[in-house]
């Protein structure tokens, strides 16, 4: 049985509560890539259990338990049946059958998504080595609680972990949506975005609406349905526009208010010039890593920039980060610069974070990556 032993830095690390341990805080590791190891304090004590992520990753090492005896199937099953309940008694589910079942380190499930549409579940495996820990339990669990298909999605391929592989379709208020668990992003859908989609819904009544970024259109459906006068949504995924455009269909929605752009977003909004009551942008991410941030924040400031520039006076924006490493002091920063750079005169109306299944943990910062803003151009 491999271990990693922790240096003093290492120890602070381990007992103020993040999961992640960088090489900084190691004194000696040995162990093969992906397998559980014994954490040992200075002195060589037994004081938890890891999932060691190899010499060639910047992490050495994820916590997994601070208990002394090793984390085994009933306690996985614990943990699982611990996020299980917490998403059953949310008050979204009284009108929507998607959502994350397990987020990772916030759900102390260190690298494991799980999000649920429909009777499919989708999961993901974010660390080395973490399927051949809890594959098993969570295979079973799932299928007691009534899951018919379980997809494992990995980078480039899925499998299919039992029951068929079609694309799920759920709902979401008064409207169907489709996944697109094979070829779309995350687990197929962005789950993340629900309660900012139906705030959306009560400003959008007769308005023309602007969604850039719009991935399957999920923005663009709620707006539509909201009574919007038109929605054109943008994005460089023609594989996305065709999903939206038969989500349109299937919720039999009028195709004349709607109108799919297959384009780059700054090209499209240097040559636009037209002007929209409604903005919405939500772009990929665009640093993961702290080293990239002066780059992302010089782009989000420009197409914010660019975005206010094509917003009616009084019009309405909801502008996102899902940029880890950017947080809500620098997304506030980013904001004000272009705002300014523009001279355009914004209120803040109100502060947007991802959904309640999406929990955030004081001791994971990362849990709190979709920051955004509700703003009014005056
Ligand atoms: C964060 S997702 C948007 C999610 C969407 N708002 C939703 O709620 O479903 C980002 C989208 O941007 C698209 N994209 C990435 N780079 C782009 C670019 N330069 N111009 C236009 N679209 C881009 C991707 O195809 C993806 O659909």
């Amino acid at each position: 049985m491999g271990f990693i032993r922790l240096n003093e830095q290492g120890l602070k690390v381990f007992y103020q509560g993040n999961p992640w341990l960088y090489w900084g805080s190691v004194a000696e590791a040995e162990a093969e890539e992906g397998a559980l190891v014994r954490i040992l304090d200075p002195k060589d004590k037994l004081i938890g259990w890891a999932l060691y992520q190899g010499e060639s990753s910047g992490l050495s090492a994820v916590v997994l338990s601070k208990e002394p005896a090793s984390p085994n199937e009933n306690e996985w099953r614990t943990r699982l049946q611990i996020c299980w309940e917490y998403r059953q008694q949310l008050p979204i589910t009284q009108w929507t059958n998607a959502y994350r079942v397990v987020f990772a380190e916030a759900d102390n499930l260190p690298g494991l998504i799980i999000d649920h549409y429909n009777d499919t579940a989708v999961v993901q495996f974010h660390l080395k080595g973490l399927q051949n820990l809890l594959l098993s339990p969570l295979t079973s669990f799932l299928k007691e609680k009534g899951i018919k298909n379980l997809i494992w999605k990995q980078e480039t391929t899925t499998e299919i972990l039992f029951g068929k592989l079609q694309n799920p379709t759920f709902y979401e208020k008064d409207l169907s949506f489709v996944a697109d668990i094979q070829q779309g992003q995350k687990t197929g859908f962005y789950l993340d975005q629900r309660y900012n989609r139906l705030l959306l819904r009560s400003w959008v009544k007769d308005k023309v609406v602007l969604n850039l970024f719009s991935y399957t259109g999920a923005f663009s459906l709620h707006a539509l349905k909201a009574g919007a006068k038109k929605v054109i949504s943008v994005d460089s995924s023609q594989r996305a526009l065709t999903l939206l455009e038969e989500q349109l269909k299937i919720n039999h929605l009028d195709k004349s208010r709607h109108e799919s752009v297959q384009s780059k977003v700054f090209p499209f909004l240097q040559s636009c010039d037209e002007t929209f009551d409604v903005i919405i942008v939500d772009p990929p991410a665009f640093t993961k890593h702290r080293s990239t941030v002066p780059q992302a924040q010089h782009a989000y400031k420009k197409l914010n920039r660019l975005a206010l520039e094509r917003l009616k006076k009084g019009g309405i924006m909801m502008t996102f980060s899902c940029s880890r490493p950017i947080t809500l002091e620098i997304f506030q920063q980013l904001l004000k610069e272009a705002s300014r750079q523009g001279r355009h005169s914004i209120q803040i109306l109100q502060w947007l974070q991802q959904d309640v299944d999406h929990p955030i943990v004081f001791n994971f910062p990362p849990s709190f990556y979709l920051k955004g803003a509700l703003l009014r151009k005056v």
